[in-house]
């Protein structure tokens, strides 16, 4: 009590007080931030998981009315996949974190210029899928996280297929920056429809899917691969269109689909 006084009796333009009090402020201050950090951040967990929740029943068509997100992604198994086995590995999903794994060395795979059409430069070994399933086990749809590099920044989003493993259900970003009104139209509602129904996949097996400035008439067969880029922001969606041939090839989830074309994936 007695420095308190002392430091308090101290004349108010002595250097001494001002650099006691600045000191005592900043502590309090710093210790303020921290435990509102370190309290909040169960809460914000639970946010995120959330929105996560949120957005894979919105892109996979789960969504309802009157039915909660909680309630819809009941529907939902997540596993853990071996990208390069396309195998599911023992692997917790609710703790697997991919984004935390994509820049840990021990968990990362580097990308050479020519697999890294994502301009990602390193993924994780591992990734998060979402299953759906009907009553009898069938796989109904599977939703992929994707991401990749747009026009100023790194796209976050999923993509769902139907259990075929060829047709789009949804796809939509959770997390970009992209300008308003320009790239950041990959949130247009009216741009993400023409995703639903388009086939990935040709009868070669090839990724014919593409965004494109010039789609072909809806009269034309290969109409069914062909999303309409955004218009004034071709670079972004340029960056959609490469970001999703690099997670549905086969340096992402390639091995995954085949196995899953092939019968043998859920
Ligand atoms: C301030 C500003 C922000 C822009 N933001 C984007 C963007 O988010 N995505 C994008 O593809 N193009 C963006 N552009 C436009 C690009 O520079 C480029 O002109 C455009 O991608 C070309 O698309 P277009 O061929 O459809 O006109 C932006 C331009 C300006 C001046």
């Amino acid at each position: 009590m007695s420095v308190i006084s002392d430091v308090l009796a101290l004349p108010n333009d002595s250097r001494k007080k001002t650099y006691i009090v600045a000191f005592v402020l900043c502590l309090i201050c710093s210790i303020a931030v921290s435990s509102a950090a370190v309290l909040l951040k169960p809460v914000q967990d639970k946010n995120k998981q959330f929105d996560k929740q949120r957005n894979i029943v919105a892109i996979a068509g789960l969504a309802q009315d009157g039915v909660s997100v909680s309630e819809a992604f009941k529907q939902v198994e997540a596993k853990v996949v071996d990208l390069q086995t396309g195998e599911y590995v023992d692997l917790d999903p609710k703790i697997f974190d991919a984004r935390a794994a994509a820049v840990d060395p021990k968990q990362n795979v580097v990308l050479s210029k020519e697999q890294d059409i994502a301009s990602i430069k390193r993924r994780a070994k591992y990734a998060t899928v979402y299953l759906v399933k009907d009553e009898q086990g069938k796989l109904q749809k599977i939703i992929l996280p994707i991401s990749g590099y747009g026009l100023w920044s790194t796209l976050h989003g999923f993509l769902a297929l139907q259990g075929d493993a060829n047709t789009i259900v949804g796809l939509g970003f959770y997390e970009h920056a992209e300008t308003p009104g320009l790239g950041g139209e990959v949130d247009n509602p009216n741009w993400k429809a023409q995703w639903i129904g388009k086939k990935v996949f040709d009868e070669q097996g090839k990724i014919a899917l593409r965004v494109t400035k010039a789609p072909v008439a809806d009269s034309d067969p290969r109409a069914v691969y062909d999303i309409d880029a955004l218009s004034g922001a071709t670079l972004t969606s340029n960056g959609v269109n490469n970001l999703v041939h690099f997670w549905l090839g086969p340096d992402g989830f390639g091995s995954y689909i085949q196995k899953i074309r092939q019968g043998g994936g859920a």
